[in-house]
């Protein structure tokens, strides 16, 4: 059998009981073996200024930390709350962090996908659409079924953070699934 696929989960809250987070961990217990799922932190990442690198300069450390990352993976998985009904900055910042310095943007052509999370009813749709927009651009390839636009969020988790319903982990478990097979079939050449 040969190695499993590395994907790069970015989780686009920084709180330490995120929903988001939780359900990033839930989708990795459950993955299929052909899928490595590594979270990639972002919290660290100092704010994009493209006065921070370019001839002569030595961009910030986590900068590098982070691009080489999402490089090293074959796929990228994102989980995002919605702020404002679009996309929390640390995420966003992350995903302008990996896209510089131009003509060498990390994310270029790898399969992705997303799930959004929120307490809300509507969960997040509209955090879910403004990433896949700045996807189209950055050349990544989304899945576009299932989509998880994941609401209710405060019932869905124990207290221990694993998913309380089987329904719920059923729905992980065939989005994950679709996924595996949408990275066979999309693997950056
Ligand atoms: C929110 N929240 C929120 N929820 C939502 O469904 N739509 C929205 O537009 C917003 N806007 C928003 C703005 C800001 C600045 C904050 C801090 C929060 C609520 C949000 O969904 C909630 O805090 C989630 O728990 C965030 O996800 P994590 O941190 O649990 O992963």
């Amino acid at each position: 059998m040969s190695a499993p696929t590395r994907i790069a989960v970015l989780v686009g809250s920084l709180r330490t009981g995120s929903y988001n987070r939780k359900a990033a961990l839930a989708m990795k217990a459950l993955a299929p073996p052909e899928l490595a799922l590594e979270i990639v932190e972002i919290g660290d990442l100092p704010l994009y200024n493209e006065d921070l690198e370019g001839e002569g300069k030595t961009p910030p450390e986590a900068w590098g930390r982070f691009r080489e990352a999402v490089r090293g993976c074959g796929g990228v998985l994102f989980f995002t709350p919605e702020y404002n009904r679009s996309v929390p900055g640390c995420l966003k910042n992350a995903i302008d962090v990996g896209s510089r310095p131009y003509g060498k943007s990390a994310w270029s052509g790898k399969p992705g996908a997303v799930v959004s999370v929120s307490p809300s009813a509507i969960g997040g749709f509209g955090a879910n659409h403004a990433l896949r927009q700045s996807m189209v651009f950055l050349d990544v390839p989304m899945m576009q079924q299932p989509e998880a636009y994941i609401g209710g969020a405060a019932k869905l988790f124990t207290d221990s953070g694993v998913l309380a319903s089987d329904d719920t982990k059923k729905f992980f478990m065939a989005f994950i699934t679709a996924y595996a097979a949408w990275v066979a079939k999309n693997a950056k050449k």
